[in-house]
């Protein structure tokens, strides 16, 4: 059973999807493991500290791959990085496979056995496999330190021979798993904070780290969440009613994180252009779902607008600004998944290709697209 480590192509992302932690445990496993030279290089993981776990270190991705069984990757290989992937090999990924069609297509040509690691169930045993959790989670705390950074006073009280310097007020938009550890942060660096959601389940979770919850609190707030623990999308006159509320709170606000999703949509608008415009000069906005439309609307990816001395942040891949916590936590979602492949007695691949997981996350097997969700239109 060999396993390789590929570096990542896009050059915006610093993660790698395995560290020397996982490379002991993929061996015990019973696994060879290649790393093609400089994988965690970004990250801070050097090539010597990948062999001393067990690790060959192969010069390019050719030699990692060769005979490989199971490929690890951050980020979905783009199909010239496919050549020299052995037929019938697993390989691991973030895939973003939404409208992705022909990126699909050349998976399934490349006869490879994709797993997209974002449509993990989000289920008990599966819980240490959710990559959504441990990069959102790392997103949420990053947001605020980034918006500390951006913001040109101090985040907690302090009262000194001076003066007295307020706590800044910060409000998170968006109360999920990166909306509740931006919460946690925030409290942590001593912030006012009060928090929205339009699930009434995360009133108690954002009280319960000690913010204060506001939001529409009406029927369609109480019919908010879907069976699968997500927000839907609200309608047209819920959200001119959550603008009102919003419009007259972030006016009062020193920082504004903002983390709202919806499955499968594009990130709802929850900040207007009149509503930046109410907020105090050096107020700084940190939008977590750029990558999505954005939840605010001057916010432009990968890039800090400053609009009457408020400043939008909108940072790409915020987990990859953490990159060495972000691939422990990420190498150990892909290891917990991958140990459910292998027969630890005989220590080899043993695939149950009708396991709920397995089922749930294989996008293409065998030269074809085999998920229910992405088949080709006919
Ligand atoms: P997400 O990333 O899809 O959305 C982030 C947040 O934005 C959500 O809390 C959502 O309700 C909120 N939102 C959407 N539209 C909004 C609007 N118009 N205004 C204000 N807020 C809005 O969600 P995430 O973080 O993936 O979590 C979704 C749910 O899944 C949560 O209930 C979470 O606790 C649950 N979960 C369960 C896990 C498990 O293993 N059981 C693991 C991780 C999350």
């Amino acid at each position: 059973m060999r396993i390789a480590v590929l570096s990542e192509t896009d050059g915006a992302e610093t993660r790698v999807s395995a560290t020397p932690e996982t490379v002991k445990k993929y061996k015990s496993l019973g696994a060879d493991v290649t790393v093609q030279a400089g994988a965690g290089a970004k990250a801070g993981f050097a090539d010597a500290e990948f062999e001393a776990a067990g690790a060959t270190v192969a010069r390019t991705a050719k030699d990692a791959l060769q005979d490989a069984d199971i490929v690890l990757k951050v980020r979905r290989p783009a199909a010239a990085e496919l050549k020299g992937v052995k037929p019938g090999a697993i390989l691991v990924a973030i895939m973003d496979p939404y409208g992705q069609e022909a990126a699909l297509q050349s998976l399934a040509e490349a006869q490879v056995s994709a797993i997209a690691m974002e449509l993990m169930p989000r289920i008990t045993r599966a819980q240490v496999m959710d990559v959504l959790s441990s990069q959102a989670n790392l997103a949420g705390y990053r947001a605020v330190i980034d918006a500390s950074a951006d913001y040109g006073r101090a985040i907690p009280m302090m009262m000194t021979a001076a003066g007295t310097v307020p706590a800044a007020r910060i409000f998170i938009m968006g109360a999920g798993v990166a909306g509740l550890q931006a919460i946690a942060t925030a409290r942590r660096l001593g912030g006012v904070v009060t928090a929205t959601d339009v699930r009434p389940a995360a009133k108690e979770q954002v009280e319960s780290l000690g913010a204060k919850f506001i939001a529409v609190e009406d029927e369609e707030f109480k019919q908010a969440e879907t069976a699968g623990g997500y927000a839907k999308e609200m309608s047209a006159e819920y959200r001119a009613k959550q603008a009102d509320l919003v419009a007259s709170h972030i006016a009062k606000q020193d920082i504004v994180v903002t983390t709202a999703l919806i499955p499968g949509r594009p990130a709802p608008k929850l900040i207007s252009k009149a509503m930046v415009e109410a907020m105090k000069p050096g107020s700084v906005i940190v939008d977590l779902a750029v990558e999505r439309g954005g939840n605010c609307e001057l916010s432009e990816p990968g890039k800090v607008v400053e609009h009457n001395g408020v400043k939008i942040v909108g940072h790409l891949n915020v987990p990859g600004r953490l990159a060495a916590t972000a691939s422990s936590l990420y190498a150990k979602n892909l290891y917990a998944f991958v140990e459910t492949l292998v027969d630890k007695e005989a220590k080899t691949l043993a695939v149950k290709w009708d396991d709920e997981l397995v089922k749930a996350t294989c996008l293409t097997r065998d030269g074809a697209i085999v998920h229910t969700a992405f088949q080709p239109a006919a």
